[in-house]
């Protein structure tokens, strides 16, 4: 959890901005992308940030986007009267759309029965510059419970539905826009167009933001923050560190150290591929940290999966915290946390659901430590860190990294961990990866792996009886590891797959293929 107190300060160098006033949206982050897809750069904000906050950072334009609530309830989230007043170019989308009718004194009913899914957008002002380029009519996605009856003053009606009159609405002077659909989402085919028009023909955006200027202007940022002070990084292998970990360097060079702990959990030739990447390629200040007895010693007889996640942690940040205390001076963290963490991170525990795992990653080290962070990724999704993770040069077997856990292989050997039951799964593992790769799947599936189960079999192998372990193999594919069906890999692959595991992994006499989804499993198996 990251502290208001730790939040870095705003990028001060942030030229035509546009700003998100997020009301609650489960698709704010989706508008978020959209416009850098426009090639625009955007931030997202609370709805109520003051326009006091906002005016100063010369906003292009606002987007506010959908919620949970209705307009027409007291208390229902609001934001500054300035927004509408600034001049500066709006789009209501959704409750976006409402708020700006009740602010403006326009009247809205609630519907009786809320209008959820598809429906056919027809145009009733194809002359609108919003709607330049679209079809007549034209399918899009819709999610509310209030409808706006009357548009407000000086406004016109867009478009309409079958069953909402006024489903886009404009006043082309003030270049203020609302539409109730969501054109964030793929479903509204007209969506990006809609998003490209009002962020290039109406705010009269260019399209010049690219990966390259948000790696020119996180550099600068960061030089910005640390001055001449020391910065630590722990660096994990996965790609969210390492992007991190590179722009620091290119900001601050030799005041950045990074870390590297061996906590013995990683795949085959791991540690030393991945310290060899950020010393020799990427010419990173790595202090590797040999903690594989460390490790095994913590987990020495622990079944319980939460309790090998706990203790991997504590473990991890012991060490963390030992190492930065050799660095005199040591004034900033950098930590590789994306925009999901952020907006995770501000979940009220009350809404944040039941746990299921206890996860670790490098994100994760104590407030304690009393460091201030930097934070350059904690505006982008992890396709877009990929992107700025090519644009830096980083070797393609970090930026493609599989997702692995924190606690390593320590989840993926079922029970009890020893440096032995470590090595089988390793050699499994290391053979899945490699024939899943060499099949040149299309589409290859999210993540693939080796699990090493608690369970002996028995076999025979020549003329002799084998009682031996039972290596399951998991295959997934997924979008966002939240929800993952098992991978329909071809019988040939699973059979060269299960041949070469039980005949070059001692120890191993039988292989199982994983045929469940997430829910009612999850990805990996502890
Ligand atoms: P589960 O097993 O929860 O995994 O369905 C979902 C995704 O998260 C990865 N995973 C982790 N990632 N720290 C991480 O950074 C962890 O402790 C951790 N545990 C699971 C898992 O590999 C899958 O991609």
């Amino acid at each position: 959890m990251i502290s208001p107190a730790q939040e870095p300060a705003a990028a001060s160098t942030t030229p035509a901005t546009v700003f998100i006033l997020d009301f609650g949206a489960q698709y704010s982050q989706l508008i978020a992308r959209r416009t850098r897809e426009a090639n625009v750069y955007c931030e997202i904000v609370p709805h109520d940030t003051p326009w006091s906050e906002l005016a100063p950072r010369m906003p292009a334009a606002i987007i506010l986007t959908g919620g949970p609530e209705s307009v027409l309830v007291p208390d229902a989230p609001g934001m500054d009267d300035a927004v509408l007043r600034s001049g500066v170019p709006v789009l209501g989308i959704c409750y976006g759309m409402q708020l700006i009718a009740r602010d403006l004194r326009a009247d809205l009913v609630p519907l009786k029965r809320r209008e959820y899914g598809p429906a056919t957008l027809h145009l009733t002002n194809p002359r609108s510059p919003l709607f330049a380029g679209v079809p007549a009519d034209s399918r899009v996605w819709m999610s509310h419970g209030d409808s706006v009856l009357k548009v407000p003053a000086g406004f016109e009606p867009l478009a309409s539905t079958s069953r909402c009159n006024i489903a886009a609405m404009g006043d082309e002077k003030k270049k203020i826009y609302g539409v109730q659909f969501h054109p964030e989402v793929v479903h509204t085919e007209c969506g990006r167009r809609v998003i490209q028009n009002f962020l290039h023909a109406i705010a009269g955006l260019s399209n010049d933001w690219q990966m390259q200027s948000f790696v020119d202007r996180a550099i600068a940022d960061i030089r910005a923050q640390v001055g001449d002070a020391k910065v630590i990084c722990a660096l994990s292998g996965g790609v969210d560190s390492a992007v991190a970990a590179t722009l620091v360097s290119r900001a601050a060079g030799e005041q950045l150290t990074c870390v590297f702990v061996d906590n013995g959990l990683l795949r085959k030739d791991e540690a030393k591929t991945v310290v060899a990447a950020f010393r020799d390629v990427l010419h990173l200040n790595v202090v590797a940290v040999d903690a594989r007895k460390r490790f095994l010693d913590r987990l020495d007889g622990i079944v319980d999966p939460e309790e090998k996640r706990i203790r991997i942690g504590h473990e991890f940040i012991a060490i963390f915290e030992e190492e930065a205390r050799k660095i005199p001076g040591v004034e900033f963290l950098v930590q590789g946390t994306l925009y999901p963490d952020v907006i995770e991170s501000k979940t009220p525990d009350s809404k944040a659901g039941h746990k299921i795992k206890s996860h670790h990653n490098v994100g994760g080290l104590p407030e304690q430590m009393h460091l201030k962070l930097v934070e350059p990724l904690r505006l982008l999704f992890k396709d877009e860190v990929r992107e700025v993770g090519r644009v830096l040069g980083l070797p393609a077997h970090v930026v493609e990294r599989q997702p692995f856990p924190g606690p390593g292989l320590a989840v993926r050997v079922l029970g009890a961990v020893s440096e032995e039951r470590l090595a089988v799964v390793r050699e499994a593992d290391a053979i899945v990866r490699e024939e899943i790769d060499n099949a040149r799947l299309d589409p290859k599936p999210w993540q693939y792996f080796a699990v090493l189960t608690p369970l002996l079999s028995v076999g025979v192998m020549g003329d002799g009886r084998t009682y031996a372990n039972l290596v399951a193999v998991r295959a997934i594919t997924s979008e966002d590891g939240m929800t993952a069906d098992w991978a329909r890999l071809p019988h040939e692959l699973l059979e060269r797959i299960s041949l070469r595991i039980v005949n070059e992994v001692p120890g191993v006499n039988r292989v199982a293929y994983d045929v469940t989804s997430k829910p009612p499993s999850t990805v990996e198996w502890e």
